[in-house]
């Protein structure tokens, strides 16, 4: 193995994080992956564009960057994923210092830009949005050894267009993966240990349009959930207007599927819902959590919720709130709105004031802080199936597990549990978290 030092900062979704190890991948035979910029050759950052205060964290990085190329001028600095997108040629020519700008779709030509850069040429700009583009099937070990989880892509970029959302912009168009890279991908996965599987994508409840060659969702998720030795299957994310009854049964039919669904409502207000160009009413969006739990009764549902959208009034928020307390989420992520380029949403003119934003938002998250603690307390006392991933972050003599409805689960244990699947009492509940001892 070659002694080059590659060091890789990943912010953002699921999807960064899949895109990052896939470029570690790639580079495998040149460079080892190390945990800081420090002693790097190459450092590639993988950026997030959804919301501002994302975007941020690039530039807030950068300085640090440009201080170790002063000391080190032979470090190559690679910028990529949604902000890299973006922005494309303005990066380059905004920080000069770096080597190459790349976007989600551009990271597969990272092992001959790296070369072109070690061979003396300028800074290289690769942002083009391919309509067509087929994610290529990346082969080869995993840098981590027998990693618990992993993400596998099934479908790049989104159609939906979401007023608010970058994600169109940056991602490009809707295409799926053949089914037979997916199958091939999560074998080879499980294969070097992997016990659970999630798969990816913007909206996977439309995969199998252009590129999925005819297989649904739920056919997608009954072949990879036979892999042999796949503990846990689980994905992300659904769109609530694609969510059909045959996804639903999947939690009732496949074993081994994590009992658990995010399901980003953003707003309980039609009016909000309207404008955000979602295409599914408050009405439509609670007949789909009912039958969902008629269909499997211990679900846990997540979602997402956006605080402060252009023209949201008190009464539309109260509708959120009234929403956030008819459903009762396990856990919810809620976020100020914040406008971003491209977006139709940005030129909306009746936006709100970010005092107002903030206050919303805290309504909801103190509201949902009693509902999890609620619903967790409920817990208090069953016997519950756990995936081990880890040690615990809190006390790293304890370990991690989750639940098949995704609560995260603390207990002490010995580390030869990990990648284990073992049954635990819950004895105590937290927001966030439970916390159990072996049975
Ligand atoms: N494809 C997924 C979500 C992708 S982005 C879906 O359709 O639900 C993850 C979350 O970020 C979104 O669900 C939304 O709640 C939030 N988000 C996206 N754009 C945002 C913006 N401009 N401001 C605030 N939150 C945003
Ligand atoms: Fe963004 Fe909407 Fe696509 Fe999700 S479905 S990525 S929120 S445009
Ligand atoms: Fe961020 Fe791009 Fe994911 S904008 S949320 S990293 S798709």
């Amino acid at each position: 193995m070659s002694a080059k030092k590659l060091y890789i900062a990943t912010f953002g979704c699921q999807m960064n994080e899949y895109d990052s190890l896939k470029m570690a991948q790639l580079l495998q035979n040149e460079y080892v992956t190390v945990k800081g910029p420090e002693e790097a050759d190459l450092v590639l950052v993988n950026t997030c564009s959804i919301r501002e205060k994302a975007e941020h964290k690039l530039y807030s990085l950068v300085g640090r960057f440009r201080d170790l190329k002063s000391a080190r001028p032979g470090l190559i600095i690679g910028v990529g994923g949604c902000v890299a997108q973006q922005e494309g040629e303005r990066l380059l020519k905004g920080l000069p210092f770096l080597d190459i700008v790349f976007g989600p779709q551009g990271l597969y030509g990272l092992p001959d830009m790296i070369k072109a850069i070690e061979g003396g040429e300028g800074p290289i700009c690769a942002t083009g949005l391919g309509r067509d583009f087929a994610i290529p099937f990346i082969k080869g070990p995993l840098p981590e050894k027998r990693p618990v989880r992993a993400f596998v892509t099934i479908m790049q970029g989104c159609d939906n267009f979401c007023t608010y959302c970058v994600v169109p912009y940056v991602r490009g168009r809707e295409t799926s993966r053949p089914p037979g890279d997916i199958l091939a991908e999560a074998a080879s996965l499980v294969d070097q240990g992997v016990k659970e599987i999630t798969l990816l994508g913007q909206n996977v409840n439309s995969y199998g349009g252009k590129g999925g060659e005819g297989i649904g969702f739920a056919g997608l998720i009954k072949m990879v959930s036979q892999v042999p030795g796949l503990a846990r299957l689980r994905f992300t994310t659904s769109h609530p207007k694609d969510l059909g009854i045959d996804v639903m049964e999947c939690f009732r039919d496949v074993p081994n599927l994590g009992r658990h669904l995010h399901l980003p409502v953003q707003s309980g207000s039609d009016k909000v819902l309207g404008r955000m160009h979602r295409h599914y009413t408050r009405g439509e969006y609670l007949e789909k959590v009912r039958r969902l739990r008629d269909i499997c009764p211990d679900i846990t549902l997540t979602t997402d919720i956006i605080t402060g959208f252009p023209g949201e009034t008190d009464e539309d928020f109260s509708e959120t709130l009234k929403l956030l307390k008819e459903v009762e989420f396990e856990q919810i992520f809620a976020f100020k709105y914040s406008p971003r380029p491209f977006t139709k949403a940005a030129g909306f003119k009746d936006r709100i004031p970010e005092d107002v934003k903030a206050r919303r938002l805290n309504t909801i998250l103190e509201l949902q802080n009693n509902i999890s603690l609620k619903r967790h307390e409920a817990l208090c006392g069953a016997n519950m199936d756990v995936l081990i991933e880890g040690p615990s972050k809190a006390d790293p003599l304890e370990l991690l597990g989750r639940t098949s409805g995704n609560h995260a689960v603390n207990l002490p244990g010995p580390k030869g549990l990990i990648g284990r699947m073992v049954t635990v009492r819950i004895e105590k509940a937290f927001c966030h978290s439970l916390r159990g001892s072996l049975v």
